[in-house]
């Protein structure tokens, strides 16, 4: 049993293989967070929470003889605002009589096997034998608002996760203006943070920071996941690294805005809270209506980052990815847009098909520009039908003729999105987001569809299914190229405006649900200008995300490094793209770049028509090695084995078959010196006392050589070289 309730003291226990998690019903009926951490078996931790009487710290009315209780300095599970707790909080309500309290009491609780799902929205899933819940009952006694808490243990995943539905059980309207999904508080001030940043071409990268007094806050209010900043942090010990230290994860099923915030508090306590982004965001619920804030997935390593990110990367493969696509290779693609953008006819990608047919591409996918009037980017969005003077022969014929090659087509769709000058936008001017009497803010000339509303994603049903009919695609790549703003829904009331953000999220969800179900056999990809939205909702529907629009393989190692903490390499959307890099002009050699996008969903992006007869040959060969190693990619472990932001001189990763016969070892030189130094690269993850071979050579190293003692890294020529290392058992 990995939830137990003890009756007597109304204390409940988690244990997953590694973790514990405790709580209590104090004796005034609140929910208080006890523990956090590695496993601790059969022992009310209760002792943990402490409380002396403090000066501005105020008591719940039912406590007043018992000063040193105090909602704004015990620790809690669901905090809410206006009843004496002044840190960040989780819900924030306003009643119809304009008053903004909420104290939660509990009332009962439920234990079952198997994990809760969450009605039109993502979360992870997991059957009977994987997965337990407990749902917790709470209370606002004044008000009738009731919150339903629900805890997802997936026991051997070291997981929890964290969702909750709030009910308007009163009579009178309530405002919802904050539900953040999860709280943690930890005793104690001496942590780090360690969040995602970045920009377009540039995401994902690590930034670690202390938790200060007062509040540190990551987010992003942009109606996407974004590019600036990831839904994944990380709160750590201080002194934390790859393979040591305590560590905890917030990841949040959910593509829209979001909040993470950690706050240490006045007594050395840090809480650490992730949910929907408060600003702009409003939520009526008339008496009975219930809404259903998005899933936070906790996990946590007493060892370190490298073990959190296993724990994740596994639990992405079994419990949130779409498992048409676990355990299969991905296919080897060609995506025509580094090589010709807009610019194409139907003999240009017939051409490329042909080049990449030869080489052992498997999938020819086809990229913005096939559709309405779309020769650039100011027209076209929304107008699904080919453009017949590019593609005489339809999407059909060209299809065929791609698939007579022997290879599948593929192709790309920005369904979310119309260009002003559109056929679709002539017809529909309202069914975008936008606010009447005000000129709407531009991004690539393009406005956003209003997902919320349900006349909008049953046209872009029929169109999609429609493009997915004709071509008979075998993979889909749905782009998403703008942030949101001027956020307004014609179908909405004035006073219902700030629920337009999260209905566009539930809509997307709900027309990716509908389209992958009906389409359970393709391959789809998702892209927000490369890795805008790159996030576990999004993954709960599509396998794949395309990771970044920056193709430069030195920079991609930056960002991949990032995305590796909170995401497995088979999330991850590579190719290999033309030098010098159309982003950066940087040069670098072919099988550096081969080896940096083998360290993901691998494939091309670059005019293969335009390649010499040597590097065609390094292609097939490169096929050849993707199609031998994914399995140790894709489905083993993978190991940080340097930082690239504090090593300057080379950057080293690895993978290791689960059952550790087999490993892939990679290293690129950053920079290359006069008379160089020697460096030395430790494997991890082998078995110590087994014999292994390095690319099938005669010499034999056992696993602890190889983890201790380690493998010297020849000395190269010239900046960006990459060694690659396949170690075999005997
Ligand atoms: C986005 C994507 C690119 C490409 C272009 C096409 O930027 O990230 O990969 O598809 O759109 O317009």
């Amino acid at each position: 049993m990995s939830i137990l309730y003890e009756p007597q003291d109304r204390v409940f226990t988690i244990h997953t293989k590694r973790s514990t998690w405790q709580m209590k019903v104090s004796r005034y009926g609140h929910l208080l967070h006890v523990y956090y951490g590695s496993k601790i078996e059969h022992m009310d931790l209760s002792f943990l929470v402490r409380g002396i009487n403090r000066g501005f710290s105020g008591t719940p009315y039912d406590a007043c003889d018992d000063r040193g209780y105090s909602l704004d300095t015990l620790p809690q599970e669901y905090p809410c605002s206006g009843t004496g707790d002044y840190r960040t909080g989780c819900l924030h309500a306003i009643h119809a009589d304009g008053s903004q309290a909420v104290e939660l009491l509990y009332v009962s609780h439920r234990i079952y096997a198997g994990k809760y799902r969450l009605p039109g929205l993502p979360s992870v899933r997991a059957s009977d034998t994987e997965a337990q819940t407990l749902e917790i009952l709470l209370k606002d006694r004044a008000t009738g608002l009731e919150v339903i808490l629900y805890y997802g243990v997936l026991e051997e995943n070291d997981v929890i996760t964290r969702a909750l539905s709030v009910r308007n059980g009163g009579q009178t309207r309530i405002l919802l203006s904050r539900v953040l999904s999860c709280c943690v508080d930890f005793p104690g001030r001496d942590m780090d943070m360690l969040s995602f940043h970045g920009r377009h071409a540039m995401e994902r990268i690590l930034q670690r920071s202390r938790v200060p007094y007062g509040r540190l806050s990551v987010g992003s209010v942009r109606g996407t996941s974004s590019h600036q900043e990831n839904p994944f942090v990380i709160l750590c010990d201080r002194d934390a690294g790859e393979e040591q230290g305590r560590c905890y994860s917030m990841s949040f099923v959910y593509s829209g805005n979001f909040l993470a915030e950690a706050e240490a508090d006045q007594i050395d306590q840090t809480r650490f809270v992730m949910g929907i982004h408060p600003d702009g965001f409003c939520w009526t619920l008339e008496a009975g209506e219930e809404f259903i804030a998005p899933e936070v997935i906790l996990s946590y390593s007493g060892a370190g980052f490298g073990l959190l990110s296993g724990n994740l990367h596994d639990l992405y493969r079994q419990h949130i990815l779409p498992q048409a696509f676990q355990g299969r290779r991905r296919p080897v693609l060609l995506n025509s847009w580094e090589a010709v953008e807009f610019d194409f006819t139907e003999e240009t990608l017939l051409s490329m098909a042909e080049s990449a047919a030869n080489l052992g591409i498997e999938l020819f996918v086809l990229d913005d520009g096939w559709f309405g009037s779309r020769d650039c980017d100011k027209s076209g969005l929304g107008d699904w039908f080919p453009n017949l003077k590019k593609l005489p022969s339809g999407l059909s014929g060209l299809s065929d003729r791609i698939r007579d090659m022997g290879m599948e087509f593929g192709i790309w769709i920005e369904p979310e999105m119309v260009n002003e000058d559109s056929e679709l936008f002539r017809a529909h001017p309202d069914w975008c987001l936008r606010i009447p009497g005000r000129k709407p803010n531009l991004e690539r000339c393009q406005l956003v569809l209003d997902l919320g509303r349900k006349e909008v994603r049953e046209h872009l049903f029929d169109c999609i299914s429609r493009v997915m009919d004709e071509s008979k695609a075998a993979y889909i790549k749905w782009d998403m190229n703008r942030s949101l703003s001027d956020i307004w829904s014609a179908c909405l009331p004035g006073s219902r405006q700030g629920e337009a953000s999260h209905r566009y999220i539930l809509g997307v969800y709900e027309l990716m649900e509908r389209l992958t179900q009906k389409y359970p056999h393709v391959l789809w990809e998702g892209c927000s200008g490369g890795g805008g939205r790159f996030d576990a909702g999004i993954l709960s529907y599509m396998p794949q995300i395309w990771c970044s629009d920056n193709t430069d393989a030195v920079e991609r190692i930056h960002i991949q490094y990032g995305t590796s903490f909170g995401y497995p390499a088979c999330a991850v959307g590579s190719h290999v793209s033309a030098s010098p890099n159309q982003q950066t002009g940087r040069e670098t050699p072919l099988p550096t770049r081969a080896d940096v996008a083998l360290a993901g969903c691998f494939g091309y992006e670059l005019d293969v028509r335009m390649l010499s007869g040597e590097e065609k040959a390094q292609i097939r060969r490169q096929i050849e090695d993707y199609c031998k190693l994914w399995h140790v990619i894709q489905q083993g472990d993978y190991y940080r084995l340097s930082n690239p932001q504090e090593n300057a001189d080379f950057a080293a990763w690895e993978f290791v078959a689960k059952d550790q016969k087999e490993a892939v070892v990679n290293v690129v030189i950053l920079h290359a010196k006069a008379n160089p130094p020697f460096f030395c690269i430790r494997a991890r993850g082998l078995k110590e006392d087994a014999r292994y071979r390095i690319d099938g050579g005669e010499a034999v190293y056992t696993g602890n050589a190889l983890m201790h003692a380690g493998i010297p890294i020849p000395v190269t020529q010239g900046d960006y070289q990459s060694i690659r290392y396949h170690i075999q058992q005997v």
